[in-house]
């Protein structure tokens, strides 16, 4: 039983408080199908995020068999399911595998076996068999929905919530998700309650709950609603509404509200116990551990990343293109650079006509290596903000709902950053191995390819951040790509800073530190030829490695507090 006694859930808005919902009492028995139904805005996706406990209830009581979950807690990920109104699932998965991966983040199974004998049945119990091997991206709407209840059942919840999962059908899918919310409710012990808009397929409910402007004004048998309303058609009832204050429509209903009860069955009796089947049982087994959620999300990510061909050949294409631009501007001066490194044959006439060449060269050789690292440097810092910008931004409402569903924000995000680390490792890498085979910079390696390798991290870090604390992939992208396109001319390598902004600035340009890293590694001469074509100040390649860490650890707190804040809409 799911008894919900003088509920209120108030927002601040401007300094006022608006009541989103008002007194609401109302009580559900077990294996009871009720439609939620009420104009738009009347508070009904509200209602079932504050059951959910997405929403905090600013007042009253919800009761689940016997536990007061205001006081004892909200329900356990386990114990419900929501099927929110957009979409749950990747393009880029089939169904069956959508399903595999809400089984494996929701239930602690003991083996693969095991996994696809739960979405067997599952498959079975929603019917969607006959596409189980097609991308959700082809599915039509009646089959995704079915695939939002589909993900769902992973833990056989005994309390399921949808916010209107029939909207937009045509009238046959529609009536077939009726059809199955209502079988779903008349097994396992378990309430289904469903938002919906229409009022024309009211006959396989077992009860409608009828909200006005935040407030309950009717739940009865849909046989009744009409009549109560003093109308011929259900349809008919929402233009009466208007014919009086949702106040007097409330009142009137307590005053009724006993008497419909009564007569009921189900809403009288006290709660049965919940009857431990197949399904109860099977879901008793509590969340998945830390590391198998976190690598069943690494291996979504990987398979989405190779089959999103967009996002694929943008990677290849940056890793091929970037380094050769780098190159290809190098070209030119790379001549100078090997004269300058390679006279190097000892004895005292040699090293006069080196001294002299040097000299001569030093502009050149200097602005050369400069802009050379300086290059490979912000390209890897763009290709870090491209790495992560839209990555959590772009599908927070699926995380949300893992979330709600008991995914650890820890698991996420550690998948995350191995997934990251990758992208990352193999892009600065192959920079610095290319761009060496061509134009070798003096510069110590491991230095140079740490501070690349660290300067793209850092940026993916922060851009993860970003993309956690945005509202929208949008908004996050753009973020990113400002900061991307601010490195260079802060960086002070091309144009001084003025320098009373320069300390204010400085620390914040990850392109900045690791630039300046990897020019101090260079060998000293080249190192005084940098010095002579450069006014910033440069600074250990120790500093640099400490700052551009203390930049990839921010990134990841700020991933961190982004991701644990709730974010259901933009
Ligand atoms: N977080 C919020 N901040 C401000 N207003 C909100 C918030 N959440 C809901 N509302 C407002 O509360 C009212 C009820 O919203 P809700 O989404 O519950 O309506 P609904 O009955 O589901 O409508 P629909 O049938 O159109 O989906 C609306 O006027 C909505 O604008
Ligand atoms: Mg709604």
């Amino acid at each position: 039983m799911l008894e919900i006694r003088d509920l209120q859930f108030t927002i601040r808005k401007d300094g006022a408080d608006i009541p989103l919902l008002q007194n609401i009492s109302v009580k559900i028995p077990s294996g009871h199908f009720v439609a939620i139904v009420g104009p738009s805005g009347c508070g009904k996706s509200t209602l079932l995020k504050t059951i959910a406990g997405i929403n905090v209830e600013s007042g009253g009581d919800l009761h689940w068999d016997g536990r007061n979950l205001s006081e004892d807690g909200d329900l356990q990920p386990d114990e419900f399911g929501y099927v929110p109104q957009f979409s749950i699932a990747f393009d880029e998965l089939t169904v069956e595998e959508s399903i595999d991966n809400a089984i494996q983040l929701r239930l602690k199974t003991r083996s693969q076996a095991e996994v696809e004998q739960i979405a067997d049945r599952i498959i079975e119990e929603v019917g969607l068999d006959a596409i189980r091997e097609r991308r959700v991206a082809v599915l039509s709407g009646g089959q995704k929905r079915r695939l939002g209840l589909a993900l769902e059942m992973a833990t056989a919840p005994r309390l399921l919530l949808c916010d209107e999962v029939t909207s937009g059908l045509d009238p046959k899918s529609e009536s077939e998700i009726v059809n199955l919310l209502h079988r779903l409710s008349k097994s396992g012990d378990r309430i289904v309650a469903s938002v919906t808009h229409s009022l024309g397929h009211l006959d396989l409910y077992d009860s409608v709950l009828v909200l006005y402007a935040g407030r309950v004004v009717y739940h009865g048998p849909p046989s009744t609603l009409a009549h109560y309303f003093g109308v011929a058609l259900a349809e008919e009832v929402y233009p009466s509404l208007a014919t009086r204050e949702p106040e007097q429509w409330a009142q009137s209903w307590q005053k009724h509200r006993e008497a419909y009860y009564a007569a009921m069955p189900g809403f009288a009796a006290p709660a049965p116990q919940p009857a431990a089947g197949d399904e109860a049982s099977a879901k008793r087994a509590g969340r998945p551990d830390f590391f198998t959620q976190l690598f069943v999300l690494l291996g979504r990510r990987w398979t989405i990343f190779f089959r999103d061909r967009t996002q694929l050949l943008l990677q290849v294409a940056m890793l091929l293109i970037f380094p050769a631009v780098v190159v290809l501007f190098a070209l030119d001066g790379v001549p100078s650079l090997k004269r300058a490194s390679e006279n190097r044959a000892p004895g005292l006439e040699q090293e006069m006509k080196e001294k002299i060449q040097i000299a001569e060269n030093r502009a050149e050789v200097g602005g050369l290596l400069s802009g050379l690292v300086m290059f490979q440097v912000v390209l890897l810092a763009l290709m870090g903000s491209n790495n992560s910008a839209r990555e959590i931004a772009a599908e927070r409402l699926i995380f949300e709902k893992e979330k709600l569903g008991g995914l650890r924000i820890s698991s996420y995000l550690g998948s995350k950053l191995l997934f990251l680390a990758v992208l990352v490792t193999v892009q600065s890498v192959w920079m610095y191995l290319f761009v060496n085979i061509f134009a070798q910079v003096p510069a110590a390696p491991l230095v140079h390819a740490g501070l690349l390798i660290l300067v793209n991290a850092a940026m993916t870090a922060v851009c993860l951040g970003i993309s956690a604390a945005m509202g929208s992939p949008d908004q996050a992208s753009l973020l990113s790509i400002y900061l991307v396109g601010f490195q260079l001319p802060l960086s002070g390598a091309v144009l001084a800073l003025p320098s009373a902004v320069e300390p204010l600035i400085q620390p914040f340009i990850s392109a900045y530190w690791s630039w300046s890293g990897i020019v101090r590694s260079l060998e000293d001469r080249f190192f005084a030829a940098v010095d002579t074509v450069t006014e910033a100040s440069l600074r250990p390649a120790g500093l640099c490695f400490l700052v551009l860490t203390i930049h990839l650890v921010f990134g990841v707190i700020l991933s961190f507090a982004g991701a644990a804040r709730s974010r259901w809409s933009h």
